[in-house]
């Protein structure tokens, strides 16, 4: 009798194997990548997709926030590879053709459409967090439906700001300035010495307690006209939370309508 084990695979119901067609690399640990999308597949901006690779006989399986633009014909995501991690690992050399598994559904409740009201969206990202909000963005209904668009991407240092051309000519977009939302872009470093003029310097949470992110921004971050969503370091999404709670904000509810919503990456 043979004792080769079964070969693994995964059901094409759960998900299907799609081709990577570009990696661009930020920075030495930091890189994007898009692959074909799956067939019908749907996502709100805002979600996580979840991706596998095969490694041996094993299937890894990982979540990913979609950069890309619900509209779009690929999807992308944007990484950090983490030293020693298990499944960043096998991307360190992924190149165009490569199969990658992304799962048919997409999961996830950071997204815009969980606010009834406000008129100002902050959106507050530490690291790789800026991802979701990159299709955020880009969403035109996010324009309309808010006077102030806030992003607040806060990273060790400056090589790490990832996606600044893209982000600096969203408002040039005549789909999103029809809405008539004004876009802040505040960029935070946090190990960085010599940060560009402009750039605010500290955590979130600094930034927050302090009160530079606010007067940067121009605006009060109120109950009555602040919406936030948070993204990445879960220890800065805590922290945040506590803040932001004592200040009279609440989390969204299934059924009870709030002033956050947030996604920890770990
Ligand atoms: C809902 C959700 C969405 C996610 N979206 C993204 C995304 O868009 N981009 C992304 O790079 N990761 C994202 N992640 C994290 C991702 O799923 C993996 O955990 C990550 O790529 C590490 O996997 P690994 O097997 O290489 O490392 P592991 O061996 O699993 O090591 C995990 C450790 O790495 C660190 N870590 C994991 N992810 C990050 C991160 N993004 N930034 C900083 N440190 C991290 C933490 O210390 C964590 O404990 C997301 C996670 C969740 C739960
Ligand atoms: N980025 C790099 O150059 C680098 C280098 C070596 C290894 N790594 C590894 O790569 C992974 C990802 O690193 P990363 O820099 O993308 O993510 P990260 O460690 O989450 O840091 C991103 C930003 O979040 C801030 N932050 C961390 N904890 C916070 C908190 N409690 N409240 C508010 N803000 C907080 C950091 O500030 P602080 O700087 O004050 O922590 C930093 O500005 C980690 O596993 C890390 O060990 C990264």
């Amino acid at each position: 009798m043979s004792s080769t084990p079964p070969k693994p695979t995964v059901s094409p119901l759960k998900a299907s194997t799609e081709t990577v067609t570009s990696v661009h690399n930020w920075t030495d640990k930091l890189f994007s990548f898009r692959t074909t999308r799956p067939a019908g597949y749907q996502f709100t901006p805002g979600q996580f997709a979840r991706l596998g690779v095969t490694v041996g006989e094993e299937t890894l399986w990982r979540a990913y926030s979609v950069t890309s633009a619900a509209t779009e014909n690929e999807l992308e995501y944007f990484l950090v590879q983490v030293p020693g991690g298990l499944f960043t690992e096998q991307l360190k050399h992924l190149k165009p053709g490569d199969p990658v598994l992304v799962e048919k559904f997409s999961y996830g409740f950071m997204t815009a459409d969980r606010f009834v009201d406000g008129d100002d969206l902050w959106m507050l990202a530490t690291g790789t967090g800026l991802g979701p909000f990159i299709s955020i963005l880009q969403d035109p209904m996010v324009w309309q439906k808010f006077r102030n668009l806030i992003l607040v991407h806060c990273v060790r240092n400056a090589e790490e700001l990832a996606y600044q051309d893209l982000l600096s000519t969203l408002p040039l977009r005549p789909e999103l300035a029809a809405g008539g939302a004004r876009l802040q872009l505040i960029r935070a470093t946090t190990r960085d010495a010599k940060a560009v003029a402009g750039d605010l310097q500290g955590r979130i949470t600094t930034l927050l307690t302090s009160g530079a992110l606010e007067a940067a921004a121009g605006l009060p971050i109120t109950v009555e006209a602040s919406r936030v969503m948070m993204c990445g370091n879960p220890e800065m999404i805590t922290e945040t939370r506590e803040i932001l709670h004592q200040r009279g904000l609440r989390p969204c509810r299934r059924a009870v309508p709030g002033q956050f919503v947030t996604e920890d990456y770990w």
